[in-house]
């Protein structure tokens, strides 16, 4: 289950409802699905995508996205710690950041810009059964949780939007992306 932190407030958010409330003036999405019991561990790319068609057809219709896949890293993928070098430091994409955790987890660290509830720096946690989406322009970086693995459904307009345009304000260098409670303590 998600939780917000936002270090300058010294304040935590775990309830759903409340993650939802604090994202929206960001334009970020969240939802919680149910994971346990509709998909089986070892599920395939294409199982996992056809056991949540129906809510991966209604976000394409929401954000406008057409394709769908499944991502897989673990401390065994070649490269693991190069291709997580690349989104670890503060950046924006010319499209959304849709994703959906199947298994593991990581963090999302938001430099958030709002009118309405004010520009802060805070770190969304997600793990199993958590959809998010990071809008196009929105600055933000990624790091996995320690156990350096994750299983998820990436949802695109077009995946060449996916790479990322670094923001070079170093914010970045002033937070450990380390993921919290019991699971890694
Ligand atoms: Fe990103």
């Amino acid at each position: 289950m998600a939780s917000i932190s936002i270090p300058s407030e010294n304040r935590q958010i775990d309830n759903v409802d409340e993650i939802r409330q604090f994202l929206e003036p960001y334009g970020i999405w969240f939802e919680n699905w149910q994971v346990e019991g509709r998909i089986d561990k070892e599920a395939n790319s294409e199982e996992i995508l056809s056991a949540y068609k129906k809510e991966i057809d209604k976000l394409k219709e929401r954000g406008g996205y057409v394709t769908a896949d499944v991502i897989q890293v673990s401390p065994e993928t070649p490269g693991l710690e190069a291709m997580l070098a690349k989104f670890s430091k503060e950046h924006t994409h010319s499209e959304d950041e849709v994703r959906f955790i199947i298994s593991g987890g990581g963090i999302f660290y938001i430099n958030g810009k709002s009118e309405t509830a004010g520009d802060k720096v805070f770190a969304i946690q997600v793990e199993e059964g958590d959809l998010i989406n990071v809008p196009k322009r929105t600055r933000h970086w990624f790091d996995l949780c320690q156990d350096r693995r994750v299983k998820a459904i990436r949802l695109f307009i077009d995946p060449a939007g996916w790479t990322p345009d670094y923001v070079d304000d170093n914010i970045d260098d002033n937070y450990e992306p380390l993921c919290w409670g019991p699971r890694y303590i």
